[in-house]
């Protein structure tokens, strides 16, 4: 009998913990995962997105433009070509492909970008007026041929100065380990 008890006593307290552990599990998804969300024209930041997903155990999402860039769109010789006449309009938003992401689950909202003429994709603008990002806190993250995102910061926080912005970072060429630091740092309790 002594034994039945103590063998029901030991399934008990195995259960209570498994309860506790699921819901911290469950808070971590709702409240702690954040969401990285990303434009790339050519890979590069792509790459640097889904690393940062891979390490905080994030949601990754591609803004995808609705009508795709093409090498021509890219050329910065050409002063006609899509991208320049869009970065030469501050009013410019290519349209998204989609809208309807939901962000409200997520506090932390990673955005990355790859630098444009030391400034964010005008899509990046499309995508921030096209969800509620208030109260998020947002993380920018860009690549570049060697400018850096101080620039690009400066100017999102100057249009959206309701929204939270971190100072973010450029991670051109980073390994895996310095993006863990990095987001362990960001993603530190305050
Ligand atoms: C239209 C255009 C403008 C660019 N302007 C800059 C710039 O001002 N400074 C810079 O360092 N790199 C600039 N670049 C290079 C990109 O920032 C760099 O190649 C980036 O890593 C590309 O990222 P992606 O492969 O995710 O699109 C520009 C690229 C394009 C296509």
């Amino acid at each position: 009998m002594n034994k039945i008890i103590l063998t029901l006593a030991a399934v008990m307290t195995m259960s209570f913990a498994a309860c506790a552990q699921n819901k911290g599990d469950s808070n971590m998804q709702t409240e702690n995962k954040p969401l990285v969300v990303y434009f790339s024209a050519t890979g590069t930041t792509d790459k640097v997105a889904r690393t940062i997903a891979d390490v905080t155990g994030g949601t990754l999402y591609e803004i995808v433009p609705q009508q795709a860039y093409t090498s021509d769109d890219l050329d910065w010789n050409d002063r006609q070509s899509r991208s320049s006449v869009e970065m030469n309009n501050p009013q410019a938003r290519p349209a998204l492909k989609d809208t309807k992401l939901n962000v409200a689950a997520h506090d932390v909202i990673f955005i990355g970008y790859p630098i444009w003429w030391d400034q964010v994709p005008r899509i990046i603008n499309t995508f921030i007026e096209s969800h509620d990002l208030k109260g998020k806190t947002l993380v920018p993250f860009a690549t570049s041929g060697g400018s850096g995102i101080t620039g690009s910061v400066s100017a999102l926080r100057k249009a959206y100065p309701d929204l939270k912005w971190l100072d973010g970072k450029l991670l051109n060429r980073v390994s895996r380990n310095a993006v863990q630091n990095w987001v362990g740092d960001v993603m530190k309790p305050q």
